[in-house]
């Protein structure tokens, strides 16, 4: 008996020793002390004994049941042991590796051009306007004094959309910012309808724009900045000393030069393009064109819904990437738009 007992537990240390894994290690455990382990049958047995057999008997197998549980546990510490020893190997940490670092972000060039912009106009007391990049006909060029089939339009063919608006002529993406001059005009007489006279208008307009044109210095999309004041007796003199100081803060140069160049606008009368000069850097000397400008045409005024006899006053449009270009000495268009990080990271 005590024989049959000995060698159960052996067998049971075999089977442990034997397990590789906690679940085969359970399996084994189940064969000697489970519902219908080795143990388990000789304690059934034990029934048709005598009370004095009962008790060396019992005694004896509670013995085995221990040492089998002690060597279970046993097992199950070392396979446990050797697990957590497996997983710290695998998953072993190298102290000397560089860190992965979440590197910080920027603004785009362009972006920091536009906030600069609208910070210089706002301090001269611009209100900032944005506005659809899908525009009507009317607005992006009827209402700007440029009709139907007038040769002036192919100056800026542009994508159209393939939806027609209020007048059956298709809507298009934008070509220019001007026609948030009668947009926002509108907004502002709705605002003030009720005053005893409209206030004089004094707005920025910036934001994307859209031409069939693709080479280095141009996109098919690309940034414009609308300018307007509209008053009592706002002049072409207001125009020049508004720019000028414009793009000497921007630029950040009290010896900058300026020229008016005359040229042709629908919406203007008259028009000029607005050339700048640095007079040092890499750039000394060369006339670079900057913005197209005018007095507000008065065919334009009236389709702001305000009397041209009464207001009067300049428009410009300028070219954000063309700015950002000169400012930073960028050469090629294009690398704004392609998204290269060893370009971009350069502004940050
Ligand atoms: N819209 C013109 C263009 O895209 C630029 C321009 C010229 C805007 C004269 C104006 C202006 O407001 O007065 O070429």
């Amino acid at each position: 008996m005590t024989n049959e007992l000995d060698s159960i537990v052996d067998s049971a240390r075999q089977a442990f020793a034997g397990a590789a894994t906690p679940a085969q290690l359970e399996d084994a455990k189940a064969r000697f002390t489970g519902k219908a382990g080795r143990l388990t049958e000789l304690m059934k047995g034990m029934a048709a004994l005598s009370v004095e057999d009962k008790k060396s008997r019992g005694a004896a197998i509670n013995q085995a049941k221990q040492a089998i549980e002690e060597a279970l546990s046993a097992r199950r510490r070392a396979l446990a042991d050797a697990e957590l020893e497996a997983q710290l190997h695998a998953e072993s940490l190298d102290v000397t590796l560089p860190g992965r670092m979440r590197e910080p972000g920027g603004l785009h060039p362009v972006s920091r051009t536009m906030e600069r912009i609208e910070q210089i106009f706002a301090s001269m007391g611009f209100d900032v306007a944005d506005g659809p990049e899908i525009e009507s006909d009317w607005h992006s060029f009827t209402s700007l004094n440029n009709p139907p089939n007038h040769p002036a339009r192919s100056m800026q063919d542009t994508f159209y959309v393939d939806l027609n608006g209020d007048d059956g002529i298709p809507y298009n993406l934008r070509p220019h910012t001007s026609p948030m001059q009668v947009r926002y005009a509108h907004a502002h007489i709705k605002k003030h309808r009720d005053a005893a006279e409209i206030p004089e208008i004094r707005v920025i307009a910036p934001g994307r724009t859209y031409r069939v044109d693709s080479d280095a210095t141009h996109s098919p999309m690309f940034h414009q900045c609308e300018g307007l004041w509209l008053g009592r007796n706002v002049s072409f003199k207001d125009l020049k000393v508004v720019f000028t100081n414009f793009c000497r803060t921007f630029f950040e140069s009290d010896d900058l030069a300026l020229r008016f160049r005359p040229s042709f606008f629908p919406f203007t009368e008259p028009s000029a393009e607005i050339d700048i000069q640095f007079q040092s850097g890499p750039l000394a000397g060369r006339w670079l064109e900057v913005a197209g400008a005018g007095q507000v045409h008065p065919t334009v005024v009236r389709n702001m819904g305000l009397d041209p006899e009464r207001y009067i006053g300049f428009a410009f449009g300028m070219g954000p990437d063309r700015l950002t270009m000169l400012r930073y000495g960028v050469n090629d268009l294009r690398l704004f738009f392609d998204g290269d990080i060893r370009f971009l990271r350069q502004f940050r």
